[in-house]
């Protein structure tokens, strides 16, 4: 890349990170920036997917020992701060604001999430369905959020964490996220991790590989992003979306490969970056464990397991953790 304009105007977080992003060797942008208004739109369409199967397994279990769920928690003791990291639209995690409304819990929903479209969207929908239920949205990252909740109230505080959002992580960072979320926490917390598990290859495969190209439009959505924001010149057919999955260390690894030599111009950062024929942009990460790994993981951060919650197949568990 080239020219000086950037460095003398204040960058956008996501202008910042991009530039960084394909500035290096190995080009990479954060997943965390799918989620724009079309993004959120395409991941509600891939939580619909057949093939999609942590969506239905994580609603199951929920669906099905919320009471089981809410009992370990302990619910009833005393008022609690309810945070969700990355809460989405909430489809699964009303589910247990229905349960914590009907036996009259005493506590505060913060849902964080990274898009405001979404947490909007969010919010209008609980007023409607939940009209007395106190909310508190987080606009923000996870390690935003981690640095906020101290100023949440002195209550205990009860954290989801669903869907798999940790599998953006690779293990060590996924360590780091937890040291600080301990640190953050006080004797007593909680937290629900839902976390994908390793099972046959081919199953996690079709999942991130779709054969309606649902997926493929959600990476794509990055570049569209980067035209609207960042005044770039991608065209979308110019790359395409790859993904493979190695089973040994649960990583499904997602790309977009550019088909050709090319250079891309950034109208609002006055940059230019090539692209060679076959050069990739990593994307995202979606990491599986197995049940010791996980246990492996969040034992070495210093939290307890309380109990697995699992789906009758064992694809998916919501593992259930205190500090
Ligand atoms: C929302 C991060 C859990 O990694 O499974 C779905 C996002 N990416 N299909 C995941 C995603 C491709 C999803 N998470």
């Amino acid at each position: 890349m080239s020219n000086m304009k950037t460095t003398e105007t204040k960058l956008t977080p996501f202008a910042r990170d991009v530039l960084t992003g394909l500035e290096k060797e190995n080009k990479s942008l954060p997943s965390k920036y799918f989620y724009d208004e079309e993004g959120d739109r395409l991941f509600q369409q891939i939580m619909n997917m057949p093939e999609y199967y942590l969506t239905r397994c994580e609603f199951e279990i929920l669906a099905e020992q919320r009471n089981e769920i809410c009992d370990a928690i302990g619910t009833t003791d005393a008022p609690f701060n309810l945070i969700e990291f990355g809460a989405g639209d909430g489809l699964k995690t009303k589910l247990l604001l229905k349960h914590l409304t009907d036996i009259n819990a005493d506590f505060t929903y913060y849902p964080v999430d990274i898009s405001s479209n979404i947490l909007n969207e969010l919010k209008t929908g609980l007023k409607v369905e939940f009209p007395s239920l106190q909310v508190n949205p987080v606009h923000d990252d996870y390690f935003g959020a981690l640095r906020q909740m101290e100023y949440f109230n002195k209550r205990r505080n009860v954290t989801l964490f669903l869907g798999s959002n940790i599998g953006n992580f690779h293990y060590d960072e996924a360590a780091v996220f937890l040291q600080q979320f301990v640190a953050g926490s006080r004797a007593g917390d909680m937290l629900l991790l839902g976390v994908d598990l390793k099972k046959d290859p081919k199953v996690i495969s079709l999942a991130y590989d779709d054969p309606h190209g649902i997926t493929a439009a959600f990476n794509l959505n990055l570049l569209t992003r980067m035209n609207k924001e960042l005044g770039a010149d991608f065209n979308p057919a110019d790359f395409r979306h790859y993904t493979c999955y190695e089973p040994a260390s649960g990583e499904v690894l997602s790309y977009l490969i550019s088909l050709n030599d090319r250079q891309v111009y950034f109208r609002e950062l006055d940059r230019t970056v090539s692209f060679k024929k076959n050069e990739l942009i990593h994307t995202e990460i979606s990491k599986k464990y197995t049940l010791e790994e996980l246990e492996k993981l969040a034992l070495s951060q210093g939290l307890e397991l309380v109990s697995h919650f699992m789906d009758n197949k064992n694809y998916f568990t919501d593992t259930l953790f205190k500090i």
